[in-house]
């Protein structure tokens, strides 16, 4: 997210920059004090100084040296810039501004905040911008804007993509100019057989046959060549695309889960089948034909001048026209494409959400609402492409008829010059020829902008996927140690949005081999808190240190390894639970899987399934209950053997028998392993060494369950409430709790 957009330049005039000082960072905003739209205002804030620009005129400047506080606050729908002054130590809103604004705001009162303390320090946001910050406009699913843009960039990397598949395009030119050459040969035998052999009076029958001959060797010949012209395009296509697909695959895969998480899987998904279906379908088709066009109409337009220059002139006088028109179009017709995939991203993700939910619409019996909302979206979808399509079917019938007016004349003036004797039949004939052959593909060619937009609009999109630095990336040196169980949180703040916080200032050490127990209400953090120390998110400020050092200093892969993980929602693939298991180690034998499953309380249900440990999970197989999910998630994290066991309600999906056996379980497991258990459960986690308490974003409780209790406080209230809840639930003659 870019945090210092470019100022208009009469907006700079309204203040001059002391010596030494600059503009660290600037945002437009969009709502005035009086709370209406406005254009034309700023928030700068310079090394120095803060400045509010609204509507054209400094509505609030400060010396930093004036203030102690700059904070960005989030409300319903809009969120203000507050600053407090030194002078009488009261807070002030500065700037009102929609979401759209938001994130940028709260890395500039950030990037504030660290000049107040004295810092350099820049503030980077790698958040996703929904608006393009130099145009305003919406952006359609890239990082950058399609209009504001340019297109050589992307090109150049594709280039480059594309050296790998050198023979492919040396198989594919040399076929292009061998059925060029072919398919200027013939109207040169015709214009010889015509003026020699018809139209004299020596012309003979073996003449006649030779002509034939020669013809059907031709027609042979271009044929053949068309065959491998096409083959080998074919390769090339195909070659690119599936390179393309794998990058895109193995980029998905690398990107940190915020990337992911702020597009929609339909989205990413049409990018790796469509849009490289896209650049296949262009390798294929037009690639190949452009360099094979280009070659022939050379080759006619040099045949055409040693017939007669004048009428050469003539044929080609439109062409210029019709170029303008083509390029003057283009940026039209970019914009329309972009809009056009966007909506069928949305098209695609609607329909994953609801193939997915299937069980939540027919459950709300919402198939009706659903429908309905699908054919809305499709609609959209619909119109868009209906829009695209009639703008082509005009512009496209416009731009053949300006190319082709240059053939009637070439008719008309070839045709006289032949009746005065200028030009043999046999030449205008083939003049005529040639002058189809350069208008003919004309025709095709003026498609090309569409396709070559087509393809890069495609190409934008691909490339916004792979130029994506992943956040969470090894650093120079990663060190791959095993790592032993200690953990310690040191003013580590996180939150997955700049401008809302989840956790600040966590201090808190785990040793080696203890068992934590994390309690909270919902929603308080802490799954964010393991998102942490399993390193699927950066922390924003602080430090977490796996064994004394920085968790960033780790090698991610070899980390990952020795971690072991039973989350909240249960995740198994379409695949037969054996596969699932062996998902974290594919090297476990047979037998240390069935002692995993046994150990984890799963062995037993996993026998009674129709194909044992082959027995195939969801898609058009066996589905499991969330319990079983549970259980099975369980084993798979026990095979990995791992030093740090992360396990995240793992019991909530189990009634009290299977919990009892599988607390058995997870005692033996969780011996000599460091644990960092979240339960809603409590009495899942009495026996944990120690339990914190997270509330209001920070660790509000910590201690052994016996000293919280006596504390009285939070978990005591927790506990006190679930008790009561377990009382009523026995008095009604239900379940436990
Ligand atoms: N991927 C995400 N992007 C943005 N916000 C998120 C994301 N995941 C969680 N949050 C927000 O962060 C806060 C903490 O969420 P978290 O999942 O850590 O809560 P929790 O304590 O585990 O709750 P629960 O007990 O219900 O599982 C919530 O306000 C949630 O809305
Ligand atoms: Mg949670």
């Amino acid at each position: 997210m870019e945090l210092k957009v470019k100022l208009p330049g009469e907006i700079k005039a309204l203040f001059a920059l002391a010596g030494g000082e600059e503009i660290r960072y600037c945002s437009p905003f969009d709502i005035n004090s009086s709370g209406k739209y406005c254009e034309s205002s700023y928030g700068v804030l310079t090394t120095m100084r803060l400045l509010i620009i609204e509507e054209g005129r400094i509505a609030y400047e400060m010396p930093l040296t004036g203030l102690t506080s700059i904070k960005c606050e989030s409300q319903v729908n809009n969120g203000i810039l507050v600053v407090t002054q030194k002078q009488d130590g009261m807070a002030r809103h500065v700037a009102r501004f929609s979401m759209k604004h938001i994130s940028r705001f709260a890395s500039i009162a950030k990037g504030g905040m660290l000049l107040l303390e004295g810092s350099d320090r820049l503030v980077e946001n790698r958040e996703y911008e929904k608006t393009c910050p130099k145009c305003g406009r919406a952006l359609p699913g890239t990082r950058e804007c399609p209009k504001c843009e340019g297109k050589n960039v992307t090109l150049l990397k594709f280039v480059r993509l594309c050296s790998n598949y050198k023979k492919q395009f040396v198989m594919v030119a040399l076929m292009m100019l061998f059925s060029s050459v072919v398919g200027l040969a013939g109207p040169m035998f015709q214009q010889r057989f015509i003026d020699n052999t018809l139209m004299s009076d020596h012309g003979s029958v073996r003449e006649v046959i030779q002509f034939t001959l020669i013809m059907a060797v031709i027609t042979v010949l271009s044929i053949v060549t068309r065959y491998l012209r096409s083959l080998w395009s074919a390769k090339l296509g195909a070659g690119i695309s599936m390179d393309i697909r794998g990058r895109l695959y193995q980029k998905m895969q690398v990107l940190t889960l915020s990337f992911i998480q702020d597009r929609r899987p339909g989205e990413l998904m049409n990018r790796i089948n469509n849009d490289s279906a896209n650049i296949r379908r262009f390798m294929e088709d037009a690639f190949g034909s452009i360099f094979y066009l280009l070659v022939l109409m050379t080759g006619a337009i040099i045949v055409m001048l040693t017939i007669s220059p004048g009428l050469t002139l003539l044929s080609i006088v439109f062409l210029p026209l019709a170029v303008a028109l083509s390029v003057g179009f283009r940026k039209v017709i970019h914009r329309k494409f972009h809009m056009q995939y966007s909506r069928g991203d949305d098209n695609n993700s609607a329909l994953q959400d609801v193939i997915s939910g299937i069980r939540v619409v027919k459950s709300f019996g919402k198939e009706k609402y659903e429908s309905d909302r699908f054919k809305t979206i499709s609609a959209s979808y619909a119109g868009i492409q209906k829009k695209n399509e009639v703008f082509w079917a005009s512009f496209y019938p416009m731009l053949t008829f300006i190319m082709g007016m240059g053939i009637y004349f070439v008719t008309a003036l070839g045709g006289l010059k032949t009746l005065d004797g200028g030009l043999s039949v046999g030449q205008l004939l083939q003049f005529t020829t040639y002058a189809t052959m350069l208008y003919g593909p004309l025709g095709w060619m003026t498609h090309l902008p569409r396709m070559i937009i087509q393809m890069l609009t495609s190409l934008e999109r691909i490339y916004d996927v792979l130029d994506e630095q992943p956040k969470i990336r090894n650093r120079e040196n990663p060190v791959s140690r095993e790592i032993q169980g200690s953990v310690v949180f040191k003013d580590v703040c996180f939150g997955y949005r700049s401008y809302e916080t989840v956790l600040e200032k966590i201090n808190f050490e785990i040793r080696k081999g203890e068992m934590i127990g994390i309690v909270g209400a919902s929603g308080t953090g802490k799954s964010t808190l393991i998102n942490l120390v399993m390193h699927l998110y950066d922390v924003d400020d602080g430090e977490l240190l796996i064994d004394g050092m920085n968790i960033n200093e780790y090698r991610i892969e070899d980390f990952h390894r020795q971690l072991g993980v039973v989350l909240q929602e249960t995740f198994l693939f379409s695949d037969t639970i054996l596969n699932n298991m062996r998902f974290a180690r594919p090297d476990a034998t047979y037998e240390e899987i069935i002692r995993a499953a046994k150990m984890a309380n799963a062995h037993d249900f996993i026998c009674k399934t129709p194909n044992g440990y082959n027995t195939y999970v969801g898609e058009k197989g066996y589905n499991l209950s969330g319990g079983e999910r549970q259980r099975i998630a369980i084993a798979r994290a026990i095979l990995n053997d791992p030093k740090l066991l992360i396990l995240d309600e793992a019991t909530s999906s189990l009634d009290t028998e299977s919990e009892y056996l599988i607390q058995k379980a997870l005692q033996r497991l969780t011996a000599g392993r460091t644990t960092l258990a979240i339960a809603h459960r409590l009495s899942t986690l009495k026996d944990a060494d120690r339990l914190i308490v997270i509330d209001g974003h920070r660790i509000a409780e910590c201690g052994s369950h016996n000293e919280l209790l006596e504390k009285k406080g939070i978990y005591y209230n927790l506990v006190t409430a679930q008790l009561q809840m377990q009382t009523l639930k026995e008095g009604n003659g239900s379940g436990s709790v």
